[in-house]
């Protein structure tokens, strides 16, 4: 095994510049165009859990895009831009600590979200890390108090005209080579969400994600994603081009195409999913995480100077199918985990297999996985409804544009033995059944709070 896993690093190296050999370099992305937001399955953005080491994982395992964690406008004013000569990484630094850390490689797919409630902020917080990131998206879904009573997040979804002026301040500020695109919530009514999405694809976004879920609505109300139909082919109706990303409730490869089916939508993204386990983008995610993702994700992440709190608080709620550890084993794990008090504590040895891979060689592998991507990697393209019937009616992955296996990092012989897909929301039924428990709710807020206090503390 030791073998096999240093002759698989070593075959993923470059070969020599004069091997005859060598194959021709594949084609790289060089910006982003409203097409690259076309058939994908994305990470999406989350406070804490969108952290660097988890942006790589999901590059790795087959996201198509990354979203990094909302950063308020006026937190990066005044960062430091700080480089790691060893590793690459890109740190902007606050008064204490790294506030947003990235990597050169994850660039071409990295779209940076940004809280704001004011144009010029928001502009002079995108011109910050524009030459770092390939996007910049705009948060308007955050039900958060600490994000709304700024005028932040949710709140701008009833002020349409703060809105859309700052769509249209970051575009005009962009070079067109950045991306500019939003993040909503459903409205309660309909019509309404119709009307502000006109709005807001008359600014010139490229993508604009659609959480189906009011602000009102928390996690475990299913998403409504039976109103995102006519939200798509009213986007279409427009003539503009623009993707329209379904989020909520999306769980893997499977879900994600079964979601487009039934919502029309051009792609997916993925959040709470892709927190329980980064490499639930790939058409076999990683099983038995506690022995396969976590002893790497530590590595790497200490490798790339994560912050520890940071680490423990992602590794933290990794969770996916056990297939060879016992629950004993994983508990010991996770009390491991609990008492370790930096990436190197010793408590942590007992979680490494003695042919681990160090840090420095899992992120060699995360750069080559990333390198050997094209444009059409990772692109999930259903067939044309509109076109005459397939031959086979049964749609399966292989009808969508099938992973490169080539590219495909997730170990053999971590196949899912079940069928895939269990956790898709279905169509609902009954919209008022739905949406009764949002009503009953009230105001409870959906996204969990960023926690800017002290990341020791997760620790
Ligand atoms: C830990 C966590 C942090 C989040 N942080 C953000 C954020 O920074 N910006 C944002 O627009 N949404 C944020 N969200 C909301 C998610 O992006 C997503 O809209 C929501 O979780 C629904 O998707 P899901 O059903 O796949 O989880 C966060 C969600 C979670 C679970």
């Amino acid at each position: 095994m030791w073998l096999t896993r240093i002759l698989s690093l070593m075959s993923r190296r470059s070969p020599s510049p004069s091997s005859p050999d060598r194959p021709a370099k594949r084609q790289r992305l060089s910006h982003l165009t409203k097409e690259s937001f076309k058939n994908g399955v994305f990470l999406a953005p989350m406070v804490r859990s969108g952290a660097l080491p988890t942006r790589l994982f999901a590059l790795q395992h087959g996201a198509t895009l990354v979203w990094g964690p909302e950063m308020v406008d006026k937190a990066m004013l005044h960062a430091e831009r700080v480089v790691d000569p060893v590793t690459g990484v890109v740190s902007f630094n606050g008064k204490s600590r790294a506030m947003f850390t990235t990597h050169p490689i994850e660039k071409p797919y990295l779209i940076f979200q940004i809280g704001s409630a004011d144009p010029d902020l928001a502009v002079q917080a995108a011109k910050t890390v524009m030459h770092d990131v390939s996007g910049i998206d705009l948060n308007c879904g955050c039900p958060k108090p600490f994000s709304t009573h700024a005028g932040m997040g949710a709140a701008l979804l009833s002020n349409p005209d703060l809105l859309c002026s700052i769509l249209t301040a970051l575009r005009a500020a962009m070079p067109p080579e950045i991306t500019v695109t939003a993040k909503i919530r459903l409205l309660p009514d309909q019509a309404d969400t119709l009307k502000l999405v006109e709005r807001i694809v008359n600014t010139g976004i490229s993508a604009l994600t659609v959480h189906c879920r009011t602000r009102n609505m928390r996690d475990r109300d299913a998403a409504m994603i039976g109103r995102l139909r006519e939200i798509v082919d009213f986007v279409a109706g427009m003539g503009k081009g623009i993707a329209v990303i379904e989020n909520g409730d999306c769980t893997s490869w499977e879900d994600a195409k079964r979601i487009r089916e039934a919502t029309g939508a051009h792609s997916v993204m993925i959040a709470r999913g892709a927190e329980s386990n980064p490499s639930c983008f790939s058409t076999s995610p990683l099983k038995d995480v506690e022995q396969t993702l976590a002893p790497s994700y530590i590595r790497l992440a200490n490798y790339l100077e994560n912050h520890w709190g940071l680490t423990k608080f992602c590794v933290a709620q990794f969770k996916a199918q056990h297939l060879s550890i016992k629950k004993a084993d994983a508990k010991l794990f996770r009390e491991a985990l609990s008492r370790a008090k930096s990436h190197q504590d010793p408590v942590l040895d007992s979680i490494y297999a003695p042919d681990a891979l160090s840090g420095e060689e899992e992120m060699r592998l995360i750069v080559n996985a990333i390198e050997s991507r094209t444009e059409t990697s990772f692109r999930m393209v259903l067939p044309d409804p509109s076109a005459s019937a397939p031959a086979d009616p049964s749609p399966s992955v292989e009808s969508s544009e099938k992973l490169d296996d080539t590219l495909t990092i997730t170990p053999p012989g971590t196949q899912n033995p079940e069928p895939p897909g269990t956790g898709a929301p279905l169509l609902p039924a009954n919209e008022l059944l739905r949406e009764v428990p949002a009503l009953v709710s009230g105001k409870d807020p959906v996204t969990p709070s960023p926690h800017i206090t002290d990341l020791t503390t997760a620790a």
